[in-house]
Order: structure tokens, then sequence, then C-alpha cells
């Protein structure tokens, strides 16, 4: 079957449904494709933390209904070494806050929103691919499904398709470049039913790694810790996974024990395609860029490209200028790369690097960052503006 939209839209994740959000509220049609079920993708434990302009979009267009109910709003978070918390307080330096809400909430609450609307979300979709993007103006998305052959003729396809996409990996050869960095550590994450240690984040440094005490409710969290990258969680005992959150906390809060209802393993790495844009694909979100999970800012990167690849389509469309779809890229990139540092840098100064030549100085550096970070005012403010969300372009 022969379907037709303004914007063809890969992946039904916050950038995809954000994306096409956006483009409704214009009065620009989108079709999202899917590969996943709806259920999936509702379910799928994420990271979940909202930079508070990403928190008053979902908001400001409608989607914020539940957010406004249920998110938790934190003034800070704590960075703990030494055995001691330490807070550093967003309200109090920058005088804002972030959200905590779970990125499969902020799904859920976008695809009742699209459909709702009267948006068309297709999910479960297979054999998807994408055509004829680089030249002419009639890019095509086609797929499969229940052996079918589907086709959305478009005038723009957005990649939000993640890591793993087909988007991405579509490009030709040599048209683009990566820049990627792999990080010697990953987090082995648990949902459990227990009171999180904290009412805000706990960002903690000990000498056996890194973790991190984050929930899910005032009964729920969320917790992680470091471990090798090619973990088996299934290798990790409860008993295990508890005695050593209490051991990297010890000191800092007591902690207390529930059942564990969900453990896995991520990899950690920062990634980062260039350019974004490929004649009429534009690539958004994962499927262009990734940061390990310590400076929290994944989904609102995602958001953040949206936001920008939305207002270059609605000037298109509105005014027939093509300004912002060319700077699209280089708009995106600049506030990546802002975050790819502020991940990276809250990366290395958090975790343990148990191997290698300087081991041995980096954690005594690292105390020292750690040290500096939560007695200067200025570097304390640096870390509350960046984690909070710089400026929206
Ligand atoms: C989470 O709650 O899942 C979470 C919060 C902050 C992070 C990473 C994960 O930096």
């Amino acid at each position: 079957m022969k379907k037709r939209a303004q914007v063809g839209i890969v992946g039904a994740g916050p950038a995809g449904l954000m994306l096409s959000h956006l483009l409704h509220l214009a009065g620009i049609s989108s079709i999202v494709v899917e590969s996943r079920s709806r259920s999936y993708c509702e379910s799928r434990v994420r990271a979940g933390l909202m930079e508070n302009w990403a928190a008053e979009m979902l908001i400001a267009t409608g989607a914020g209904e539940r957010l406004k109910r249920e998110a938790m709003i934190h003034e800070g978070i704590h960075l703990a070494f030494n055995g001691e918390a330490h807070k550093i307080d967003f309200a109090k330096l920058i005088d804002r806050r972030v959200y905590v809400y779970d990125q499969k909430e902020v799904v859920t609450d976008l695809i009742a929103k699209r459909l709702g609307d009267g948006g068309e979300v297709i999910f479960e979709v297979e054999n998807t691919s994408v055509h004829d993007y680089q030249a002419g103006d009639r890019p095509v998305i086609r797929f499969t499904q229940q052996g079918q052959q589907h086709e959305i003729e478009c005038d723009f396809i957005a990649g939000c398709d993640g890591f793993h996409g087909i988007c991405r990996a579509s490009l030709p050869e040599a048209t683009w470049r990566e820049y990627d960095r792999v990080y010697p550590f990953g987090w082995l994450g648990i949902l459990s039913e227990s009171p999180p240690p904290d009412h805000e984040l706990i960002y903690s440094f000990h000498k056996n790694g890194f973790s991190l005490f984050s929930m899910r409710g005032p009964e729920l969290s969320r917790l992680y810790l470091q471990c090798d990258p090619d973990e088996d969680a299934e290798e990790w005992s409860d008993e295990d996974i508890w005695n050593e959150l209490e051991t990297r906390l010890q000191g800092v809060r007591p902690l207390k024990r529930g059942r564990i209802l969900q453990k896995g393993v991520t990899q950690m790495r920062s990634f980062v395609c260039e350019p974004m844009r490929f004649g009429r694909l534009f690539l958004a979100g994962d499927a262009a860029h990734i940061v390990p999970p310590t400076g929290a800012k994944g989904m609102n990167l995602a958001l953040a490209d949206v936001r920008v690849l939305s207002q270059a389509l609605d000037a298109f469309y509105q005014k027939k200028n093509e300004d912002l779809l060319d700077a699209y890229s280089a708009t995106a990139l600049r506030r990546v790369w802002k975050g790819q540092r502020f991940s990276w840098w809250m990366t290395q100064m958090l975790h343990r690097y148990h191997q290698g030549e300087y081991a041995e100085f980096d954690m005594k550096r690292q105390l020292a960052e750690l040290d500096y970070v939560t007695s200067s005012t200025a570097a304390s403010t640096s870390l509350a503006e960046n984690y909070v969300g710089l400026p929206i372009a």
C-alpha cells in the first residue's frame, strides 16, 4: 500500500514521537514507523531525567498532564565520596530544577497524544528501508507488515531509530564520519521495591567503583553499579548486588533493601555521527549520537534535536525558507558536543579506572576534582547549569 506524508519518521522513541507531535502542532503531516510493538516501547526501562526546558516543552505542548502530576522535581543532586554526600544545589545556585520522569512514561504519553490527535504511528513494521533522499525531492520509506509491502512517499525523512537503527546504517560510506569513545566499564542497573536512600539522586565515587542511587517513586529505587562492560547481569545474585551497593554507599546514607524487579547491564559509550543531515534525510537522537548515562543527557539531546528540526521544517513549509534546514546539523551538533563533553566529564570524574598505568594517580586526581567541584561555587555552578540543561537555541 502507498501512503503519503510531509515527513516520514523512522522510530517511535522520544525523538520520533516528539517530532511528530511538534509537526502536528505546526500543521505538518507525518507518519511514524516503528519495528517494536507499542507495549515494548511503553515498557522499556530507560534513564529518567529531564532537563527543565524539556519537561516544560512537554507541558507547553499539551503532552505533560501526567508529568505534572507524577514527575518528581529535584532541586539538586548529591556527589558522594570519602563516605560523605555533598549537595550540588541547583535551586540555590541557578534557581533551576530537573524532573525525574522515566523515558518510557514520556513515550507512553506521546503515543497516547499522537493517537488521540489522529496521528499515525505504525508499530511492528519489518524490513524498513529509506530511499531517494540524496537527490530529488521525493524520498521514500519502505517496510513490510505481515508480509505485505508498504511505502510512504514524503518530502523529508527523519531518522529517529536509535543507535542500532537502519537510517544511519543506510548512509553511503564516506558521506559521514564518526567520533567514538568506548569506556572500560558498564553499569549494572536494578529496579527495586525499596525506598531510595535520599529523596534526590546520589552519584557516588568509591574505590570499588561508581554507583548511582536514583528512583522512580517513594518506594521504587533505580540503582546502578559500575561493573565490567561485558558482565552478565544474571551472574550477580541479588545478595551480591545489595552488598556492593551498600559498600559503595557506606557512611553516606543507610540503604534499605527490597525485591529486585529488573536487572541489566548497559554499555558506556560516547558516539557522534557528523553531519546529521544527508539531503532530505535528517538524523536525530541516538541515531546520530549517544552519551554515557552519567550526565543524564541521552533523551534530552534527542528532544533538543527534534525541537530544532521541527522549527526548521516549519520555516520551510510556512515561508519556503530552507536556511534553518541547512543549519540543522551545525545547530544540533553544537548542543550535542556540549552534552558529549559534560557526559564524558561526569563519567571520567566518577568512575574508577581499575587498570592502567595511571589508575592510582587518577583516583587521587578524581578525589581532588570532586573536592573542588563540591567546594567551589564556580565549579558547582558549572555542573549545575550543564546538568539542568544549557539554554536552548
Ligand atoms: C535514572 O534514574 O535512570 C538515571 C538518572 C540519572 C542518570 C542516569 C540514570 O545520570
